[in-house]
């Protein structure tokens, strides 16, 4: 058995008895450290190669690491060496915030799910940045964006701007979160107006910056919660807009799938298993507008390959995970690429 296949039983039990973020904290604390010369080499994973082309961008693997886990890049040497043909760093903001109040993580561990209302807790763009240019790992990496708490809706675009600005000659793709449901109205900016006034600003300034040599691919990650119509409007917005990639999907604010468990109550956004269906739904319903000719990211209860594999047949390009890194460990990355 590899080292990571003794996590369930070994590894797991010791970080579940840790509050959700000091656990969380642990890892990427640890991952910084396993991620140096020697122990790299002792703590990297072999997985099968399974190359792909998406967005012009060549991916040892469809599967990356969503947004969330290594918003800093404190741990992008080890996170890679495991296995991901991706990984996407942030979501960052301009300047440094604190986030939500503790506690905002918490297990929903009968439905292999997770509860978060971090609220961009970051260290800041250009933290982040310094690590982007000192990281050894040689594949894809995407940065997500998004707005500080303390700035206007109306003047949102400019965070994006400003973060966009200072990641794009250090990143391969990046990614405009305007789901995640934990930023006082953020989820707003995925309304057809202001939403084409953010991406039609973004798109401009990728034109401009990519006249210096270089394309930087723009994505939008979408919510789960939106109706058909809101879905229809985004998807006529990022055809018409020309943007790279759509990811589906973000956190959901239901709790139908974990009604009643204990923790369901508290708000934030749910993730792992309970979003499977729902977020596979919504890829296949973009897939169902924009056809081939914008590629699709599925997230939301990657878990295994037959989830990976609805994915698919629901038309993503490429995959991530979060919360069955948690639950799994990385041993799920494996399981994944090389059944993929
Ligand atoms: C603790 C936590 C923090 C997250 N933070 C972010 C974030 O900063 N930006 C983002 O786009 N998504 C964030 N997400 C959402 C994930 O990227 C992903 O879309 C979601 O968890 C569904 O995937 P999963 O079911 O594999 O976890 C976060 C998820 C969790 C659990």
């Amino acid at each position: 058995m590899s080292l990571y296949g003794l996590y369930p039983s070994l590894v797991r039990p010791l970080i579940f008895c840790l509050d959700p973020e000091n656990a969380h904290s642990l890892t990427i604390k640890l991952g910084s450290i396993l991620g140096k010369e020697p122990l790299i080499k002792l703590f990297s994973q072999q997985v099968a190669a399974k190359p792909v082309e998406v967005m012009g961008l060549k991916f040892n693997n469809p599967l990356g690491l969503a947004a969330g886990m290594d918003k800093n890049g404190d741990a992008i040497d080890y996170l890679g060496a495991l296995g991901f043909g991706h990984l996407e760093l942030g979501t960052v903001t301009p300047k440094a915030q604190k986030g939500n109040p503790r506690p905002r993580m918490f297990r929903i561990k009968s439905a292999s799910g997770i509860i978060n209302r971090m609220g961009f807790n970051n260290a800041g763009v250009d933290y982040l940045v310094k690590n982007l240019q000192q990281r050894h790992y040689q594949g894809i990496v995407g940065v997500s964006i998004g707005k500080n708490e303390t700035t206007p809706l109306d003047n949102a675009v400019d965070d994006y701007l400003i973060c966009m600005n200072k990641v794009y000659n250090h990143c391969d793709y990046i990614a405009i979160n305007i789901s995640c449901p934990n930023t006082k109205d953020l989820t707003a900016l995925q309304e057809a107006e202001p939403l084409v006034k953010l991406i039609s600003r973004l798109k401009e300034e990728q034109g401009k910056l990519a006249a210096g040599g270089r394309y930087v691919p723009l994505v939008v990650k979408i919510a789960p919660d939106l109706t058909t119509t809101q879905l229809e409007a985004i998807c006529d917005a990022c055809l018409r807009l020309k943007i790279d990639g759509i990811t589906a999907t973000n956190t959901t604010t239901s709790r139908d799938a974990i009604y009643g468990l204990p923790h369901a109550s508290e708000w934030g956004g749910l993730s792992g298993e309970p979003l499977r269906a729902r977020a596979t739904e919504v890829l296949a319903q973009v897939h169902a507008q924009v056809g081939d000719r914008i590629p699709l990211i599925g997230v939301g209860g990657v878990n295994g390959i037959i989830a990976a594999r609805e994915k698919m047949a629901a038309g993503a390009s490429l995959l991530q995970l979060y919360s069955a890194f948690v639950y799994q460990g990385p041993a799920v990355i494996k399981d994944i690429v090389d059944n993929l």
